[in-house]
């Protein structure tokens, strides 16, 4: 059992899930850092921060696009002169572009390739080493049901969130060796920004589906980070958690 408080970023912290992500988180003991992006809006960010301190959640903030290598480079190394580097890394920042293939842009398709998935290198090659040196590391892939078992409406987010976990099951293999695990959870629809752009009779109809009846809290899908991100976890690794209230059984 480590000593010094471990450091853990979440991409979107800011987000829906990303907020429920770092409470957790920091209720276990780590020093939790949120990215953000928000078009550079740091007062946006630094408004979110006052309210989780009111509620006393102490949380870092720090700028990075994950869709950009050099933005990550520079998050990460604001995170290393602040805070330490980093032991878990939740790549929880996402967005949609639905739309039906037959109509779907260049420009959806790119923008959900390079925020959805080449976040996941863009983040990820900035700790890895730092992690197989220090023979500890947690990498926690937010993907979707909808990688699982694809979605009408979203090629372009259904390849990528299936991206994320080829990506898992490949790097898993390469840094188990060195007390590194990489896992994936993939929620079912859960009530953020995200599902509020669905159309309700479409919502309606996908809810219908659950067999839960309901959709997710974002502190259900939060509960699982905690799990992967413990010490005690280090046997888990390639694996892809589905928290979607029964919705896609495999
Ligand atoms: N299966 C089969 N056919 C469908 C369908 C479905 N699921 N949904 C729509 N259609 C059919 C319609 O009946 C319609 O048929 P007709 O032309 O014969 O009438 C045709 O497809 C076009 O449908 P729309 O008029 O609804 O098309 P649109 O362009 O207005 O909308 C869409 C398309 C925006 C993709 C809409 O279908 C939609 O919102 N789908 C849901 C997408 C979704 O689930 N997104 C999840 C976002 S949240 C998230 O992603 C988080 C997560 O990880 C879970
Ligand atoms: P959300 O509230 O919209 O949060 C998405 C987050 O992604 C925001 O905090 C946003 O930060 C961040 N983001 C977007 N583009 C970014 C960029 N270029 N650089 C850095 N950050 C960026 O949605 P959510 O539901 O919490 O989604 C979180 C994750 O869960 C996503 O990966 C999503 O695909 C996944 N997921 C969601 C559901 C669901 O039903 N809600 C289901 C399965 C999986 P800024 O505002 O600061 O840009």
């Amino acid at each position: 059992m480590s000593t010094h408080q471990r450091v853990a970023l979440v991409t979107g912290g800011t987000g829906g899930i990303g907020t429920a992500i770092c409470q957790q988180l920091i209720k276990t003991g780590l020093q939790v850092v949120a990215g953000y992006s928000h078009g550079g809006d740091s007062s946006y960010a630094l408004t979110w921060q006052k309210e989780q301190a009111d509620l006393g959640y102490e949380i870092g903030i720090v700028y990075g696009d994950v869709s950009n290598f050099e933005s990550c480079t520079a998050m990460v190394d604001e995170i290393a002169a602040k805070f330490g580097a980093i032991d878990v890394l939740v790549n929880n920042a996402g967005i949609t572009k639905d739309t039906m293939f037959k109509k779907m842009s260049v420009t959806d398709w790119q923008a959900v390739m390079r925020i959805d998935l080449d976040s996941v290198f863009n983040t990820t090659r900035q700790v890895i080493n730092g992690m197989i040196d220090r023979n500890f590391g947690r990498i926690i892939n937010i993907s979707s049901i909808n990688g699982q078992k694809g979605q009408f409406g979203q090629t372009n987010y259904s390849a990528a969130k299936a991206g994320m976990h080829g990506f898992t099951k490949a790097l898993a293999q390469e840094v188990a060796a060195k007390g590194v695990t990489v896992n994936t959870i993939s929620p079912g629809y859960v009530l953020t920004d995200m599902v509020k752009k669905v159309a309700a009779d479409v919502m309606e109809k996908i809810i219908a589906q659950v067999p839960v009846g309901r959709l997710a809290e974002p502190n259900e899908i939060a509960r699982v980070v905690t799990f992967l991100a413990a010490e005690e976890a280090g046997y888990i690794t390639g694996a892809n958690i589905a928290v979607n209230g029964g919705q896609h059984m495999y």
